[in-house]
């Protein structure tokens, strides 16, 4: 399978090191032969060889600043290397920008009409356009995947559309947001917003603008998402209510752990017949419910089956190699054989 990369940063040099590392696994156990024929990112610089690029020196140059010593360089931008390139799969991992879906979305809808299956982490395209791709997808028989979008590498969307198949969810509840959970985890210490808001920042968990996380756009967007693909719909996320964690004080935490609650800014859809209702916002939740005992950056999701009952699943909501991890169950997803 060849493979474009579409943005080599934080997430694409995780997947090269998953690639690296499995690919002997990855042939003996999936038949997967993965190439990657171009890398294309705005100031570190573009690749292409038919013939397969050294993702190792591509990792060791990257490391060192940027791609432009090496051989193979190609002189377009993003929209000329997949009008271009001839290439099975294209990861997506550009910037998100959840209002516009921007350039990410074009960067999809070129690959998929040449006929790449595509992967992407990129929460803006699909909480935007699901629909749309999914159906450019299907008229071009490629396969539109994005795993990574809720919750990284932690394969809810898997796990409800493969593992939880037959089953009727009538809801899906929980922790989207990693960032949020660690402030409202460590202000339960008495730990003042901003104090707490400085150390996410420093351990790379907030953004220096934190609006994204705290004000809940980032969990919008997922549960956006988690709607349009699990049950069908063709939302936006400006149809659902939003707040984010910005009112809640350290007194309304420690009173509501004095009736045996915890805040936990939840992103929650419910389906009544026909309609889907969701929201995102803080929650007082009873200490006995499995998500009230995750803390920290971990994200977790509970969904109500009618088989089962409430199935949770708990696991890690970023990071360079969960995220990697996310793409990489997609490309074997769209080329592996079992
Ligand atoms: N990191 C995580 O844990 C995580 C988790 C879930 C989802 N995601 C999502 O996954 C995507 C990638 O995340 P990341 O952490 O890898 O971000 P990142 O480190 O900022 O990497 C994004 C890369 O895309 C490049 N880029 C931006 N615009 C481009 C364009 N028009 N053409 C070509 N390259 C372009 C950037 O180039 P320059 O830097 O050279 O400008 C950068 O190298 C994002 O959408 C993010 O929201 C990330």
């Amino acid at each position: 399978m060849r493979l474009l990369f579409i943005g080599f940063g934080t997430v694409v040099q995780g997947l090269s090191e998953l690639i690296i590392q499995k690919q002997e696994q990855l042939k003996a156990e999936y038949d997967l032969d993965l190439t990657v024929v171009g890398i294309s990112d705005m100031f570190k610089g573009s690749l292409y060889s038919p013939n397969g690029i050294d993702l190792k020196q591509a990792l060791e140059a990257v490391r060192n600043g940027d791609l432009k010593s090496l051989p193979n360089q190609f002189a377009g931008d993003a929209p000329a290397m997949i009008a271009e390139a001839d290439a099975d799969m294209m990861v997506e991992a550009t910037y998100t920008d959840i209002k516009t879906g921007e350039p990410a979305t074009s960067h999809i809808r070129a690959a998929l009409s040449r006929k790449m299956h595509v992967t992407t982490s990129n929460k803006g395209p699909v909480a935007l356009f699901l629909p749309e791709l999914k159906k450019l997808a299907d008229e071009n028989d490629v396969k539109f995947l994005y795993e990574g979008t809720v919750i990284s590498g932690t394969p809810l969307l898997n796990l409800i559309r493969e593992t939880l198949a037959g089953s009727h969810i009538s809801q899906i509840k929980g922790i989207l947001n990693g960032t949020t959970n660690y402030i409202l985890s460590e202000m339960e210490e008495g730990k003042p917003y901003e104090e707490v808001l400085k150390k996410a920042q420093e351990l790379g968990y907030a953004e220096a603008v934190p609006d994204v996380d705290v004000l809940g756009w980032d969990a919008l967007a997922k549960i956006t998402i988690l709607a349009n693909a699990v049950f069908g719909v063709n939302m936006k996320p400006d149809e659902f209510a939003c707040e984010g964690i910005t009112n809640i004080s350290n007194e309304d935490i420690a009173r509501a752990k004095a009736e045996g609650k915890r805040y936990k800014l939840i992103g929650s859809l419910k389906r009544d017949d026909d309609k889907v209702v969701g929201r995102v916002g803080p929650e007082q939740i009873d200490l006995s419910h499995p998500l009230a005992g995750v803390m920290g950056a971990t994200n977790a999701v509970t969904i109500t089956t009618d088989t089962l009952g409430d199935v949770t699943i708990v696991g890690p909501g970023a990071g360079r190699i969960e995220t990697g991890f996310s793409i990489l169950i997609d490309i074997i997803h769209a080329g592996g054989k079992r």
